[in-house]
């Protein structure tokens, strides 16, 4: 019994998924940012980008202060993007695997030991299924939203779409990576609970399914 317990914790990843509100962002959470960063932040054209940025960084900085016991500004943080060098690219830490993702109302920032992705989209009513469908989806994904009429289509759809794009941040590809194959063997994908209007999934390499913890991350931003 104690072996099963023990082989199971082997293979399934652990994965720690904070989720904030963007009307949780405050100016003083600057104070934690690096030079990149405020870069970064000042670049922003509209207040909610930049509060949603804000926050993903605020969250990665302050679970990993309380993990490794440093204050959040000494976190170092590496957003090197694989493609071109510039600081937008998955962001990297020693000794943990991330992903940060923002859409909508919210922010959310997973954690694992093994390398994931998580994706959270606000459900677009507008959004032209059928046309985003012939490059996005499968055959039989496609054929399986055919079903749906209206905003339940434009749900299903989301649904596909968070999980695909799960799938590619987790392996770091992002959405130069193959939308329409489905999701390689090793990676756990499934979707996490966020209310109506938005759809989120989480990808993790792992054998067998993760052991997921969702937190809500207001007490860590107050
Ligand atoms: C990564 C990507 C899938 C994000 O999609 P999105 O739904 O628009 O945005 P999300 O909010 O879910 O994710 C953004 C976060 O993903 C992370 N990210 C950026 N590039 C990433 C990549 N290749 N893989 C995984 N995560 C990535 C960043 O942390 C970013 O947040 P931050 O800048 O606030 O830290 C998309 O932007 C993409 O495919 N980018 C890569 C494309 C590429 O290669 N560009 C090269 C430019 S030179
Ligand atoms: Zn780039």
């Amino acid at each position: 019994m104690t072996d099963d317990i023990g082989q199971k914790a082997l293979r399934s990843a652990g994965v720690e998924v904070w989720w904030a509100r963007v009307g949780a962002a405050q100016d003083a959470f600057v104070r934690d940012l690096d030079p990149v960063e405020r870069e970064r932040l000042a670049a922003y054209l509209r207040d909610e980008d930049r509060a949603r940025f804000l926050l993903g960084v605020t969250i990665t900085r302050r679970v990993l202060g309380a993990r490794f016991s440093l204050l959040p500004a000494r976190i170092r943080l590496d957003r090197t993007c694989s493609e071109c060098g510039k600081p937008h690219g998955k962001v990297r830490a020693d000794g943990v695997e991330l992903s940060v993702t923002h859409s909508g109302e919210f922010v959310g920032v997973a954690f694992s030991d093994q390398p994931v992705g998580l994706d959270v989209e606000k459900v677009d009513p507008g959004v032209d299924v059928d046309g985003v469908a012939r490059i996005a989806l499968s055959a039989e994904e496609a054929r399986e939203l055919e079903r749906y009429d209206g905003i339940a289509k434009a749900q299903a759809f989301t649904t596909y779409w968070t999980r695909k794009e799960a799938v590619l941040k987790a392996t770091g590809q992002g959405l130069r990576g193959e939308l329409r194959a489905p999701a390689p063997a090793g990676i756990q994908v499934q979707e996490l609970e966020v209310g109506a209007d938005h759809r989120a999934a989480l990808a993790v390499v792992s054998a067998e399914p993760p052991v997921v913890r969702v937190q809500d991350a207001t007490l860590l931003l107050s």
